[in-house]
């Protein structure tokens, strides 16, 4: 059975981005995915990468933290929490996130997840990144909320592009880095001073959208061949 994993990062577990999360599940279930979701906040997942992820070291007089991640995974000393987070995301085919924006970024414990569980040597290296990256010919899909108004991102909008502009650390610096094939996002937009019957239209929205994911847009990412080997673009 294909894998999905999501990963869910709200402070409330009654809000918008969880009924999102557990809408998406419910449509991934009902399409064959077998599911399994890490609920960030529930875990209280530490966000914080430190010395203390690492119970070897391969400098212990100073920290490049990318070494250790390749180190403590190779000698199996990686922190506990990181293992955990790890393991069903190397076993799935597709991976999916549930956030809020805040700050035209993500939440800080999962900048954190970031930083903690995309290991260096695993999910990158050297000129394994994008269609070369740890997870080539995987898919990854963002659901968002947003206090804006949608009319206010766009190529002439007062905040810019959304998906290649306020989120683009995350489409491209991070999940297509890592070699992820990028679908378009599921936004939903001035959430909070919406009616009720507008969320649950969402929600509706979201179930149709995930349950025809395999028709959806995917984001055109570099491709190493078209780079040389210091990642110049080659010329004709
Ligand atoms: C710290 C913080 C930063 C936020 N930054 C933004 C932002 O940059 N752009 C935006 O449109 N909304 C922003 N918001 C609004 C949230 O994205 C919005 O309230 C949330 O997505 C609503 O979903 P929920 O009902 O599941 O909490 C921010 C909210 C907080 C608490």
């Amino acid at each position: 059975m294909k894998r999905a994993h999501i990963v869910y990062c709200h402070p409330e577990p009654k809000s918008f981005v969880g009924a999102m999360a557990a809408t998406a599940r419910a449509s991934l279930e009902r399409t064959g995915w077998q599911v399994t979701i890490s609920d960030l906040y529930a875990k209280q997942f530490n966000p914080v990468a430190s010395v203390e992820d690492f119970g070897s070291r391969s400098n212990p007089e100073h920290l490049v933290y990318s070494l250790e991640q390749r180190h403590a995974r190779e000698h199996g000393t990686l922190a506990r929490d990181i293992v955990d987070e790890l393991e069903p995301v190397l076993e799935s085919e597709l991976l999916v996130f549930a956030f809020p924006v805040f700050w035209f970024s993500v939440p800080a414990m999962l900048k954190g997840w970031f930083d903690r569980v995309l290991l260096s040597g695993t999910f990158y290296g050297g000129r394994r990144v994008y269609d070369r990256g740890g997870m080539a010919g995987r898919k990854a899909i963002v659901l968002t909320s947003l206090g804006g108004r949608e009319h206010m991102f766009g190529p002439e909008a007062i905040h810019g592009d959304l998906t290649m502009g306020m989120l683009r650390h995350v489409m491209q610096g991070t999940l297509g880095y890592v070699g992820y094939e990028v679908y378009e996002p599921f936004v939903a937009f001035h959430v909070p001073y919406v009616t009720d019957d507008a969320r649950r239209g969402l929600l509706t929205s979201l179930d149709e959208q995930i349950t025809a994911l395999d028709q959806r847009k995917l984001f055109q990412m570099p491709e190493l061949g078209d780079f040389d080997e210091q990642f110049r673009p080659r010329v004709g």
